[in-house]
C-alpha cells in the first residue's frame, strides 16, 4: 500500500518571517496526519525551516540540486550540500526549470543520479505544455521525459524514486487537470516504471501537481494511481494546504 505524499512546492516565495509563521501553523495544524507531507524551500531557508520542522514528522525538501557532484560550478548547489541540511527529497526537472532556465532531459536525468548517490529522494516532474496535449501528444512528451531518467539510473532506484505529473497548462492557471485525465496519464507513468523496475514500480509514490486546492484535491487523491500532490500557489497559505493534507488522509 502506498502512503500519500504532499509536497509543497514554495517555489521563489517566502522571508525569514512569513516562513516561521507558515511553518509553525503548519507543524501545529498537521501534527497527527497520516500521509507523508514535505516542504520544499528556496535553498537559503533549507536551515530556518529545518530547524522549525526538528521534533516534527513533516520532512524538508529542496526545490532543485546540481548536475554535478562539486567543484568550479559557481551558483550551483549539489545533492550532497542539500542533504546535509537534513532533505528528505528534492524537487528535480519542475517545468519551469525545463522552459525558464533550459534544462534538458539528460539535464534532468545527470541531477537525478546526484540526488540519488546522495541519499534523496527525487521528485522527478513530467507534465505537457497545452499545445502538445491539443496535439495529442501528452504520452509521447510524458515518456521521453521518464525514459531519459529510467535509462540513467540504477536498478535499486527504485524504491527512493517519486515522480510527479504536472501539466503545464493547469501550473498557476487555477485550471486543475480532471481527476480522469490525471489518472489516464498516471496509469501510464506506472506503466514505463513497471517496465523498467518490474513489480517494484507498484511502490512508487505518482504525485499530481497543478492547481491543487482544497476543493478539488480529493476527487483526484481517490484515483488509483494518484499518490498525493505537489503544491505550489496552496501551498503557502497554511489553512488551505493543511486542507489538501487532511483530503490525502481521508483517502489514505
Ligand atoms: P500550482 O499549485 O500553483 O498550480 O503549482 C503547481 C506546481 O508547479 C507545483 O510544483
Amino acid at each position: 500500500m502506498r502512503k500519500k505524499l504532499i509536497a509543497a512546492n514554495w517555489k521563489m516565495n517566502g522571508g525569514l518571517e512569513v516562513n516561521r509563521a507558515l511553518v509553525e501553523a503548519v507543524c501545529q495544524g498537521g501534527s497527527d496526519l497520516s500521509s507523508e507531507v514535505v516542504l520544499c524551500v528556496p535553498f537559503p531557508y533549507l536551515g530556518q525551516v529545518g530547524a522549525l520542522l526538528q521534533g516534527s514528522t513533516i520532512t524538508l525538501g529542496a526545490q532543485n540540486s546540481s548536475e554535478f557532484e562539486s567543484g568550479a560550478y559557481t551558483g550551483e548547489v549539489s545533492a550532497g550540500m542539500v542533504a546535509e541540511f537534513g532533505c528528505s527529497h528534492v524537487i528535480l526537472g519542475h517545468s519551469e526549470r525545463r522552459t525558464l532556465f533550459g534544462e534538458s532531459d539528460g539535464q534532468v536525468a545527470g541531477k537525478v543520479l546526484q540526488a540519488l548517490a546522495a541519499g534523496l529522494r527525487p521528485i522527478v516532474c513530467t507534465g505537457e505544455c497545452e499545445a502538445a496535449r491539443l496535439e495529442g501528444r501528452t504520452t509521447q512528451v510524458v515518456s521521453r521525459q521518464l525514459a531519459a531518467v529510467l535509462e540513467a539510473v540504477p536498478d535499486d532506484a527504485c524504491a527512493a524514486m517519486v515522480v510527479a505529473y504536472e501539466p503545464i497548462w493547469a501550473i498557476g492557471t487555477g485550471l486543475s487537470a480532471s481527476p480522469e485525465q490525471a489518472q489516464a496519464v498516471h496509469r501510464q507513468i506506472r506503466a514505463l516504471l513497471k517496465d523498467r523496475f518490474g513489480a517494484a514500480a507498484e511502490l512508487v509514490q505518482i504525485l499530481y501537481g497543478g492547481s491543487v486546492k482544497a476543493a478539488n484535491a480529493s476527487a483526484l487523491f481517490a484515483m488509483p494511481d494518484i499518490d498525493g500532490g505537489l503544491i505550489g500557489g496552496a501551498s503557502l497559505l497554511a489553512d488551505d494546504f493543511l486542507a489538501i493534507c487532511a483530503a490525502g488522509d481521508l483517502v489514505t
